[in-house]
């Protein structure tokens, strides 16, 4: 790792740990893909057994540290300083169907601000990190957005709506609309971590998406905004802990992609 820091080591030391027994649970989806069963219950396990993992290590390291993990929910919820914010599986769908386009998401948060982020994506070998102040980094190299001007020849990654949204129709519109408006395709990999940490490399000029949950995004916010990308959440009339609709790109699309989104959702 390039960047000398105690809470990314102990992030590290929790994702490789992690990541390992993640690994050995993906080699079994493709024989239980084809049971009667399905694959179902045994990705929940995994969910589970990978989370645990990296909360023991977490915890061995800061007993006291909040958590605030997507299968655990919250841990020493009194301490609202120092706080580890985990997905340990973001992609689950493609987990499920032996897509191999996955990652765990790690971020730290201090007074209320993300400081640290780590996303890593187990099959590609691909750990994308952060500190803030420090830079943002694939593996050994330092990562910048693209400098790309031109939406309309931008590459945009969004994703969603999950199936149990109250408002799927009415997102299924706006991409429509959206998609329209770039005359670009429009990538849908299913996993938002991963979706933010291409726009920090430059894959990705932009991403967009509506009902993320803060698990989604942490580690993603450190990473662009440390990578030379602008991020914001452009949710309306809400306090800053519910936001959940956001806009992440380089900065010389940020304003346009952003004033594109806001008019379609306004126009649906
Ligand atoms: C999901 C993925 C997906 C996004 C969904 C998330 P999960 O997370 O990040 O790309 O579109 O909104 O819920 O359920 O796989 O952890
Ligand atoms: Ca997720
Ligand atoms: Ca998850």
């Amino acid at each position: 790792m390039r960047i000398n820091s105690p809470k990314l080591n102990i992030m590290y030391k929790a994702c490789m740990k992690a990541s390992k027994s993640l690994i050995r649970d993906f080699g079994e989806i493709e024989n239980l893909q084809v049971s009667s069963k399905g694959p179902g219950d045994f990705v929940s396990s995994a969910d589970r057994r990978t989370e645990k993992i990296i909360i023991d290590e977490l915890l061995k390291a800061y007993p006291d540290y909040g958590i605030l993990s997507e299968e655990a929910g919250e841990i020493n919820e009194k301490n609202k300083t120092n706080r580890w914010i985990i997905d340990p599986i973001d992609g689950t769908s493609n987990f499920l169907n032996g897509i191999p386009h996955f990652a765990i998401s790690i971020g730290y948060e201090e007074e209320n601000k993300i400081k640290n982020g780590l996303i890593y994506d187990p099959i590609k070998n691909e750990l994308f990190f952060a500190e803030s102040g420090s830079g943002a980094f694939l593996n050994n190299s330092r990562i910048r957005v693209s400098k790309k001007k031109n939406l309309r020849k931008s590459l945009i990654g969004t994703g969603g709506p999950k199936s149990e949204s109250k408002i799927k129709n009415e997102i299924f519109q706006e991409f429509l609309l959206i998609s329209e408006n770039i005359e670009t395709p429009i990538r849908k990999f299913g996993s938002a971590s991963l979706d933010l940490a291409n726009v920090a490399c430059g894959r990705f000029d932009g991403f967009w998406q509506r009902e993320l949950s803060y698990w989604d995004v942490a580690a993603g916010i450190v990473i662009i905004k440390e990578a030379g990308g602008f991020i914001d959440f452009i949710d309306k009339d809400v306090n800053e802990s519910k936001k959940r609709n956001l806009v992440a790109s380089n900065s010389l699309i940020h304003q346009e992609l952003i004033d594109l989104i806001k008019k379609n959702i306004e126009k649906n």
